[in-house]
């Protein structure tokens, strides 16, 4: 499998950043833009790596990544799939996993990849949700029928949908010959979409969504210092939430259980902790500003765990405890809490030490409307706290 990094276009919607650099040179957080991709894909165990670029910019973009990559350099902006276009003889028979340089992933994009490993033919595209119409109004955003994808509608005035087609795609080599057949779109350029299009219409078009933060920074120059905002945060490369199976083992004197295997947690933990809580209380719910995440394990009785993404309204819920020991992983960005379906004894390993001066714990309203309906009861016993009184 190849790996495509396109950092072409004007960058005229981050204009003047871009007037005399390109969009894809510019920094978040820590490294230029076009290095999460680099990395992003290295992380993904690719080791060809092929960058198409502006004829005007590509030396600096060689300056900067060395000669481990090969480069292809667009002589005037043509589009993205014009740009794929140039990868032609560097993919040959093999297939390409495709990735637009200023597209932000916080978390891994393994999954998207090992997938497309084992899809005989076709195409695979990776969705995010987005919440806000007025972003989906810059994107491509499917039309989903029966869980397929029917249609993809670039920048669609009237979204069909909440989610979007982020900067991943993948490919066999078929796909030069769909490019090759491709006609410039109204802005005059040819349209990964279409393309996209063109294996929906095949009924080969597959779909992962991204549970992760993502965001397009060539978006407007609002867009771009959203992204940076978002990477500067400690928690961006938080994952999601994990489900862990525990498993019992019993004998005459009583039973034995491994409750964490530290070496398989994203983050280390720094303490833990052990609560007692009576039936019918919820404790939270909050989030953590600064990256706190949570291994819960319900050592005694049956608890809810609840968790709900901030950005997108996602909710998780499970219940672990008597009849399903499980530990849970909560990435400290999701507000989370817990219910006491029973009295239960609840321990959690947590990956920041508790300083009760400063405890960096947010609160959200155990009765927000996109959780509410989750729990058992509508009368919990509450601390004050977070009953907000
Ligand atoms: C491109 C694609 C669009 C996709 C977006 C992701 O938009 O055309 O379908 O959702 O990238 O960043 P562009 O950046 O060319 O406006």
């Amino acid at each position: 499998m190849k790996g495509v990094i396109l950092a072409g276009g004007t960058g005229s919607r981050l204009d003047p950043l871009t007037k005399i650099t390109n969009k894809h040179l510019l920094p978040i957080g820590d490294k230029p833009m076009v290095q999460w991709a680099v990395d992003a894909l290295t992380a993904a165990g690719l080791t060809e790596l092929m960058l198409v670029t502006g004829a005007d910019h590509a030396d600096d973009f060689q300056r900067l990544l060395g000669d481990d990559l090969r480069y292809g350099r667009q002589e005037r902006p043509g589009g993205i799939a014009e740009a794929l276009g140039l990868a032609r003889e560097f993919v040959g028979d093999d297939r390409a996993v495709v990735m637009l340089a200023d597209n932000i992933y916080a978390g891994s994009i393994d999954e998207t990849i090992h997938n497309f490993e084992r899809q005989e033919h076709g195409a695979r595209v990776l969705l995010a949700h987005v919440r806000e119409t007025e972003h989906l109004r810059h994107l491509g955003v499917p039309r989903m029928e029966d869980g397929r994808i029917a249609e993809i509608v670039e920048k669609p005035l009237e979204p069909p949908g909440q989610l979007a087609v982020t900067g991943l795609y993948c490919y066999g080599p078929d796909v030069f010959d769909v490019i090759s057949e491709l006609e410039p779109s109204g802005r005059g350029e040819l349209e990964i979409t279409d393309v996209n299009n063109h294996y929906v219409r095949a009924g080969t078009l597959e779909y992962d969504i991204f549970h992760g933060y993502w965001g397009d920074a060539g978006e407007s120059i609002d867009a771009y210092y959203e992204v940076i905002d978002r990477a500067r945060r400690p928690y961006f490369a938080g994952d999601r939430i994990q489900v862990v199976p525990l498993q019992r083992f019993e004998d005459g004197r009583g039973w034995f259980v491994e409750l964490a295997r530290l070496s398989l947690m994203p983050k280390q933990p720094r303490q833990t902790n052990v609560s007692f809580s009576c039936a019918g209380t919820i404790r939270g719910l909050h989030y953590h500003e600064r990256g706190q995440d949570d291994l819960f394990v319900c050592l005694q009785g049956r608890a809810r765990v609840v968790a709900l993404d901030r950005d997108t309204g996602e909710t998780f819920s499970a219940d672990i405890g008597d009849d399903n020991f499980a530990a849970v992983y909560v990435p400290g960005n999701l507000a989370h809490g817990f219910e006491a379906l029973t009295d239960v004894l609840m321990l959690y390993h947590v990956t920041e030490e508790y300083d009760p001066a400063d405890p960096d714990e947010q609160g959200v309203p155990w009765d927000d409307p996109r959780v509410v309906d989750l729990w058992s009861t509508r009368s919990p016993i509450l601390s004050e706290r977070d009953s907000g009184t």
